[in-house]
């Protein structure tokens, strides 16, 4: 394949992950794949207005007013043309309908060292806090395949980062994102990218 990835991001709120990729594709280090549609399942979530300001096509998809959620999902994403799927802070599981029907082509970034904090229930700032309350000493960020299994699927990338004494959910999770996430997942989406448009 000698045309770049075609990605879809599924988002549900601040946007701050698909910030760092429309980032990375701008600076070259996502050189094999193109954004080229972001899913919002939440009104207004700010990422809709991130994805327009890089001209980047949006759609909103709202679980409880759409009879057939995962149907319209695929829907879409099949219209765009989709290879690779980045779920970047989508708070909504999907089932092995949706997943299996994008196998080894759906990535997910979630804010802690898989196998730890991680799971249904464990999402956003409620990860860091459980990392707090264990007392652990050191989290970090995973970017995994998405299959049937909540946050199961196998590993692309991880990395660690240090908990400071003091640390609140909020700074942790902040840290998480400036030391890890926003490296990791650009780097992985490229990974799977050129693995698909060499392969
Ligand atoms: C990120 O920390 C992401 O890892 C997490 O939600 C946040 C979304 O932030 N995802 C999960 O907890 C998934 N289980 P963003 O909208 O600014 O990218």
């Amino acid at each position: 394949m000698v045309r770049k990835a075609r990605i879809a991001v599924l988002v549900s709120g601040g946007g701050t992950n698909l910030q760092a990729l429309i980032d990375a594709q701008k600076s070259g280090i996502i050189a094999n794949g193109e954004i080229t549609l972001v899913i919002s399942n939440k009104e207004g979530a700010y990422a809709l207005e991130r994805a327009a300001n890089a001209g980047i096509k949006t759609e909103t998809v709202i679980k409880k007013e759409t009879p057939d959620f995962e149907g319209r999902l695929i829907e879409l994403l099949e219209a765009n043309g989709t290879d690779v799927i980045v779920l970047a802070g989508f708070m909504s599981i999907l089932s092995e309908r949706f997943t299996s029907h994008f196998e080894k082509r759906i990535l997910n970034v979630h804010p802690s060292l898989i196998p730890s904090f991680c799971g249904e229930g464990f999402y956003g700032l409620r990860v860091h806090q459980a990392a707090l309350d264990y007392g652990v000493k050191v989290t970090g960020a995973t970017v995994h395949f998405v299959n049937e299994i909540p946050d199961g699927g196998q590993i692309i990338m991880q990395k660690a980062v240090e908990i400071q004494p003091g640390d609140t959910p909020e700074t942790l999770q902040k840290r998480v994102m400036e030391q890890a996430e926003w490296i990791i997942l650009p780097l992985s989406v490229e990974k799977v990218c050129k693995e698909i448009t060499e392969g």
